[in-house]
């Protein structure tokens, strides 16, 4: 039986890459996928989930919900990154049609439907989830397993010294989700920085002939030529590694501890490991990931399998 996804997205290159991969995955079931503001604006990314759709020619669409941007004015976006449409300026047009439901809506539909079979995989800003906790207290309680991809818990941020981007986008929500007693897998940059992609995997995705292979060969030129986090020339998979951690557990190693978010000031978005008596306040936090065989689990999918449909 496939494992229901709700993934939460702020839908730049990375956020398509593993929801192209989730697609090609016969072991689970897109359910639902819910828009959140981050690396694009909350519009964008909206868009963006249906450009990756009709682009990869699904015949029937996940449910798909509409989040939240962030309230802060001011933040810094990812477009310097992954270009201005979030999805590295690649020829995907607007979709014809985009039927969104409120995230609130979206979210309970997927947990009434699939209860504690559901996982959430939330790759951008925790604005939605926090929002969940907030409107619809008990909802997120009744799903099942939360993975983030978030935080930089022993090494350097990415947006500041101490922040990663989604923690930085929105330290109150990671705060707020990190600390809710939920059953959370933090998937930090700790981690996703081991994974980098260069031009042989992106020729490797090319030559695959598959709709996935060609889209997101396109779009990862952006980020591999951009000047960010990764080293000029390659790009960094955070995402596809967060969705790793659900399809592979295996190659993952995992510790549990607390994490503390800082929710303001210089070190806001920062994710500090907390001694914790209190069991209840822990986490699992990934600690390390089988590289290789991760990446060629991952290009093996988007390369050899059509999609589920
Ligand atoms: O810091 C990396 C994370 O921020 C990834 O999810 C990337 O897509 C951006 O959202
Ligand atoms: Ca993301």
């Amino acid at each position: 039986m496939p494992t229901p996804i709700l993934i939460d997205t702020d839908m730049g290159v990375d956020d398509a890459v593993a929801i192209a991969l989730a697609l090609a995955s016969g072991d689970l079931e897109v359910a639902g996928l819910a828009s959140v503001g981050g690396n694009v604006s909350l519009d964008q990314a909206t868009l963006n989930i249906g450009r990756l759709l009709a682009g990869l020619g699904k015949e029937t669409w996940p449910l798909m919900g509409r989040g939240l941007d962030q309230a802060q004015v001011g933040l810094r976006d990812a477009s310097h990154v992954f270009g201005e449409d979030g999805l590295g300026g690649c020829s995907l047009p607007p979709p014809g049609r985009l039927e969104t439901l409120d995230y609130l809506d979206l979210y309970e539909r997927c947990i009434e439907t699939h209860g504690r079979e559901l996982v959430i995989l939330a790759i951008g800003p925790l604005t939605n989830l926090a929002g969940v906790l907030r409107h619809r207290s008990g909802l997120l309680q009744r799903a099942g397993r939360i993975v983030v991809m978030g935080g930089a818990v022993w090494c350097k941020g990415n947006v500041t010294p101490h922040a990663e981007f989604n923690f930085y986008r929105d330290p109150g929500a990671a705060a707020a989700v990190l600390a809710a007693g939920l059953p959370v897998t933090v998937v930090p940059l700790d981690v996703t920085r081991q994974v980098a992609l260069d031009e042989s995997h992106v020729a490797q995705l090319s030559r695959a002939g598959t709709r996935a292979g060609d889209l997101l060969a396109e779009m990862i030129r952006f980020p591999l030529e951009a000047e960010g986090d990764a080293a000029h020339g390659s790009f960094l998979v955070h995402d596809a590694l967060a969705l790793g951690a659900v399809i592979w557990p295996p190659l993952f190693m995992r510790a549990q501890m607390a994490l503390e978010v800082v929710v303001a000031g210089e070190q806001a978005g920062r994710s500090k490991p907390l001694v914790a008596k209190d069991k209840s306040r822990q986490i699992g936090v990934v600690m390390s990931v089988k590289v290789v065989d991760f990446v060629e689990n991952m290009l093996e999918r988007l390369c050899h399998q059509g999609f589920v449909v």
